[in-house]
């Protein structure tokens, strides 16, 4: 039952004391985030992964890529535990290492690799968070580095200052929506076709961009809707739009405002009691803010329940299961990024975490 899983996962804790520590992403359902010592956006999580924690073992409640970042950014000794190692993201499974080295070649066929007058490089690789190790490694070695939603204006204008154009992967919205804001045509962001020779990729085009967009997309974030915002406008006239950088960019235009996780808990908490939100981002994660905030109206802008269903996975069972195990002395579903991959993804990491102190 449920009063047994709390019970075992309570008891496990309390024996573990520091030895371990759990971390919990916005979007875990209330079962799990309830036993986070520390719950937070993927970029909070990477640094908490960092300085937060002497614990020998660290629980990762959130997907694969963000426990790969959290054994690259802890200590050696730390053991990175993901509960359910079938918890991924499909967003991040939508760019490969050999996809993205075929379009990195192709890019450098058509650009060049030589620098400009002004010493700027012809492409820069930007790797969102939500990626494999492999990619961030990919950018580490290739003078790239990485961004997550709450930092991805700051990471573009970095990546701006160093090259003539990005390179942005896995996801189109965060990329198009982050330069778009930033004064970038969406002329100068193409989409990347994998599946075109380059000259299917129109090399004009390709020569003009600021951004060259991989196809990727979150399937909980693509299913927002302008409809759905006109309909939250009538039923509740007043009501602020907040919604994730992960939109589609119609969404996000027409939203009154978007931002990280973080952001948006920010902008609830700051926000006149009486406040109507209607919020763009996933399920569990506005639940709980319209349980902490009973002084706000907060509803989700899809009528239909759209958890992330991979975030999903992590169950109090398989919390209970890990625990238990430590406790017994046993390391379960650890997440070790191999030292090759590894210490390139620190180097594109460590240029993010330099980026936004
Ligand atoms: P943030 O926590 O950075 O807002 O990212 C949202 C997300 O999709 C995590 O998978
Ligand atoms: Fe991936 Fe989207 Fe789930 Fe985030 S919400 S883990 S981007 S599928």
């Amino acid at each position: 039952t449920d009063e047994e899983l709390d019970l075992r996962i309570l008891a496990a804790k309390a024996t573990l004391g520091d030895r371990a520590v759990i971390l919990g992403h916005f979007y875990q359902r209330d079962e799990v985030v309830q036993y986070a010592d520390f719950i937070g956006d993927s970029y909070q999580l990477a640094r908490a992964a960092t300085e937060k924690t002497r614990a020998e073992a660290i629980i990762f409640c959130g997907v694969h890529f963000m426990a790969e970042t959290a054994d690259m950014l802890s200590r050696p000794e730390q053991a990175v535990i993901l509960p359910n190692l079938a918890a991924g993201c499909s967003m991040a499974d939508m760019a490969d290492i050999d996809s993205v080295t075929d379009c990195w070649e192709d890019l450098a066929e058509l650009f060049g690799t030589e620098p400009d007058d002004d010493g700027r490089v012809p492409v820069i690789p930007v790797t969102y968070m939500n990626s494999s190790a492999a990619l961030k490694g990919f950018c580490g070695r290739n003078g790239g580095i990485v961004c997550t939603s709450s930092n991805a204006a700051a990471v573009l204008e970095w990546a701006f200052q160093r090259g003539q154009r990005v390179l942005f992967f896995p996801d189109q919205h965060l990329g198009r929506n982050t330069a778009k804001a930033m004064g970038v045509s969406v002329e100068q962001m193409p989409l990347w076709n994998p599946r075109k020779p380059l000259g299917g990729n129109e090399e004009a085009t390709l020569q003009d961009s600021r951004v060259i967009l991989w196809h990727g997309f979150c399937s909980v974030h693509k299913r927002f809707s302008v409809d759905q915002i006109d309909k939250a406008r009538a039923d509740f006239p007043g009501v602020r739009v907040i919604v994730h950088p992960e939109c589609p960019m119609e969404v996000v235009d027409a939203a009154d405002e978007s931002g990280s996780t973080d952001y948006i808990r920010k902008a609830i908490e700051a926000a006149a009691p009486g406040t109507t939100f209607a919020v763009g981002t996933e399920i569990n994660m506005v639940n709980r803010l319209a349980s902490e905030h009973p002084e706000h109206t907060i509803f989700c802008l899809d009528p239909v329940i759209c958890p992330c269903s991979t975030m999903y996975r992590i169950h109090p069972g398989y919390l209970a299961w890990v625990l238990e195990a430590l406790v017994a002395g046993t390391v379960l579903n650890r997440i070790t990024v191999a030292e090759s991959v590894a210490s390139p993804s620190r180097v594109a990491l460590e240029r993010m975490l330099a980026v936004q102190p």
